[in-house]
């Protein structure tokens, strides 16, 4: 049986990362700006069945389309998804990484973020596609201090 694992998204896991995306209903907008290097994949021999994105504005971080396949729930991936980009926006210097969601307001409390009203989110991250996106007006706000 294979292991699941991490590693960097490379141009060719778009697709299959959009197909993720739409499959759990998250936004997709943005996704082709900052994909690449900000995001990371799960994958199993050689499916993806986790994503997870940052996109950064003026020094804060946007965490976005953290999303695990229906199977592969429940095992620690999304976990894993989210600590992985936490290390990953810390280590490129990002003061805060902040989120919306619609979804998982449970999870992301669980995992050390905190609910906040929308302005206390930075004004920089406040640009992204997320927070201006007529989709998600109605998402609830999560931010955490990285340093
Ligand atoms: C939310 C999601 C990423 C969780 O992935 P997962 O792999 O099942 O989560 P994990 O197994 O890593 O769970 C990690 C911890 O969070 C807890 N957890 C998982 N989902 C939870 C939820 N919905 N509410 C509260 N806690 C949750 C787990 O019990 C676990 O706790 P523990 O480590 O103390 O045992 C997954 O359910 C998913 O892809 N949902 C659809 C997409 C979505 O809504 N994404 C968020 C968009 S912003």
């Amino acid at each position: 049986m294979n292991v699941t694992r991490l590693r960097p998204a490379r141009t060719s896991d778009r697709s299959a990362v959009q197909d993720l995306i739409v499959s759990e209903r998250l936004l997709l907008e943005g996704v082709d700006e900052s994909f690449g290097e900000a995001w990371v994949v799960a994958v199993r021999g050689d499916r993806v069945v986790g994503c997870a994105g940052v996109e950064s504005h003026g020094g804060h971080g946007v965490l976005r389309s953290v999303a695990v396949a229906v199977d592969e729930r429940g095992s620690g991936l999304g976990r894993r998804l989210v600590e992985n980009r936490v290390a990953w926006a810390r280590e490129r210097g990002l003061e805060t990484l902040s989120l919306l969601t619609l979804t998982a307001a449970d999870f992301f409390a669980h995992l050390g973020f905190r609910e906040v009203p929308r302005e206390d989110v930075p004004a920089a991250a406040r640009v992204s596609g997320e927070f201006t996106h007529t989709d998600c007006v109605t998402a609830r706000a999560f931010l955490r201090r990285l340093d």
